[in-house]
Parts: C-alpha cells; structure tokens; sequence
C-alpha cells in the first residue's frame, strides 16, 4: 500500500515543551481552554483578545505565559503585535486562530454594519494574522498555523447568515494553506467543533446537539495536533451526520435542514 494513505498529513507534534504559540482570542472559551492546556504541557504562550483583565487571569498562575491584548479588527495593531512577537519570543512554532463573533439571524435580519464587523473578525483578522506569522515561519523553515472555523461552515444553516460564509471561507482558506505549505514545513489545521459551550453559543436559544465543553473541545484539538491531523472535528458522533448532509443532493440536504433545523428556530 502507497505511504501516503495512511501518513498523518501534518507533522505529528510529540512535545509541547517550549513550543511557542500565539493564541488569537484568548480570553474565553476554546481559547482559554487551550491556552491552559497548552500552558500545563510547558509550552510559553501568548495571549491576545481585547479583554485584558481575562488574559492576565489566565497569565497570572503560569510563568510561561506572556499578554498582547489587542483588537484583531486593527491592522496597525497586528504590525505591532508581529514586531512584539519577535522580540519577545524570536519566533513561533504555532499561530492558532480562534476569535470570532456570532450572532444567530436570519437572512431578513442581518445589518451592513454587523456583517462587516463580523466579517472583519472571523475572516480578514485571519488573513492579518497569517500574513504577520508567515514570514518568519517561512525563514525558520518550521512552524504551524491552526484555524478554528465550525461545522456551521460545511453547509449553509439558517441562522449562521454571516457566521457559516465566514467559516465556510476559512475552510477554504485552511486547505490551500495546507496545499501551499506543506511542502515548506508547515502543518496547516483545520478545526471544526460541533457546540461548545461557551459566551458565544449562550445566544442560542435552540437545542445544541452533543454539546461539550470547552476543556474537551481544547483537548480534542491538541490530540489532533499530536496525531498530525489536518481537519480536527468533534465531537465526531454530530461531525459525522453533517459530513454525510454534506455529501447528499440539495434535494434531500433542504429537506432536512428544513425539517430539523428551519422549523425549530
Ligand atoms: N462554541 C462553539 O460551539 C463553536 C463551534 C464551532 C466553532 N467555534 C469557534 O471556536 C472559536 C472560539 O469560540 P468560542 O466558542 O470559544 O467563543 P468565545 O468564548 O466567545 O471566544 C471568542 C474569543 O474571540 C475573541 N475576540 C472576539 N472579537 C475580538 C476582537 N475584535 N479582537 C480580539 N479578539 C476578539 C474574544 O475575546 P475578547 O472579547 O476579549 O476580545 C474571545 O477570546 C471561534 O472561532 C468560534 O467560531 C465555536
């Protein structure tokens, strides 16, 4: 059987320690999440979102951790967080994308402002982050860039109007990276999480199937990363059905999104 079968498609991490990571949306949720867990498997990390005071929480009980608030909304302020990185850590071994703003409407809903706004975070902020990580990943020759984008982004689900196209471009975005990089030395992540339980699914006022938590969505990612996944989804018994909804004619897709889900919100 040809290797590249069955050849993790990412180089397999089998240390944390002293790995440097920049976390983007640190402050709650996924992010503090991972930001602990990486922290207690001896990575230095640092942590970015706007809330300050959430960030040094976190910072405050691990010596290895290190703070960069910032909006990802400014482009002066990624130029600046680029140069701080360099000169605080030298470098990076991982950019790990996970803010992002949601909000659950409907297509007759939505607002110009609001769709800028949430565009602006969950897409461009990546595309800054990227284009402030990439060179230096490029000129050490190593290093790894992981995007939290969602189930929300495989199809298109009403109530995701602005959030599901934001994911579904960073998927696309997460597999041409991989295509580009990988060949460079790079491992590229695609992590998509059914329901977390976190300040941005609080807003949902409909059932969350197979909800978890975000100490098991962090831990989830980072297996993944240690077994050299590319595409990271959990929890797999809910990933699984809407790959398979994926796969199926638009026909029968609409009929069960508008059974199951247009119905019930
Ligand atoms: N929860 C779920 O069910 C679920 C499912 C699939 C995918 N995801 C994805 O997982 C990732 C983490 O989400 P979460 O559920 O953990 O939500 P969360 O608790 O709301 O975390 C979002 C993070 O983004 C940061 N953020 C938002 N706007 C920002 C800005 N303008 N500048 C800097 N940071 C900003 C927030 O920090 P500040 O407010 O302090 O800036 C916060 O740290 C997101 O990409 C989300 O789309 C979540």
């Amino acid at each position: 059987m040809p290797s590249f079968l069955f050849s993790p498609l990412n180089r397999p991490v089998n240390n944390w320690a002293g790995k440097r990571i920049w976390l983007i949306g640190a402050s709650s949720g996924i992010g503090a999440a991972l930001a602990k867990a990486y922290l207690d498997n001896g990575a230095t990390v640092m942590l970015s979102a706007r809330r300050a005071e959430q960030l040094e929480a976190i910072a405050a009980k691990h010596p290895n951790a290190r703070i960069l608030p910032f909006d990802v909304q400014d482009a002066r302020a990624w130029v600046e967080a680029q140069n701080h990185i360099k000169h605080n850590l030298g470098g990076l071994d991982l950019i790990l994308f996970c803010a992002a703003k949601y909000q659950p409407e409907r297509s007759w809903e939505m607002e110009r402002s609001d769709i800028a706004n949430t565009l602006q975070i969950n897409l461009n902020s990546v595309y800054e982050g990227v284009c402030a990580a990439l060179p230096g990943m490029l000129k050490q020759n190593s290093g790894g860039i992981g995007i939290i984008a969602s189930v929300a982004g495989y199809i298109g689900l009403p109530n995701a109007s602005v959030y599901g196209p934001s994911k579904a471009a960073l998927i696309n975005l997460a597999e041409l990276l991989y295509c580009d990089l990988h060949s460079r030395n790079i491992n590229v992540y695609l992590i998509n999480p059914g329901f977390v339980k976190t300040e941005l699914t609080e807003k949902n006022n409909f059932l969350m199937p197979a909800l978890q938590m975000p100490e098991q969505a962090a831990a989830a990612i980072i297996k993944g990363m240690e077994k050299g996944q590319f595409e990271i989804h959990f929890p797999r018994r809910f990933t699984t059905i809407l790959k398979l909804i994926q796969m199926m004619p638009y026909r029968w897709r609409f009929f069960l999104i508008d059974r199951f889900v247009t119905q019930q919100g």
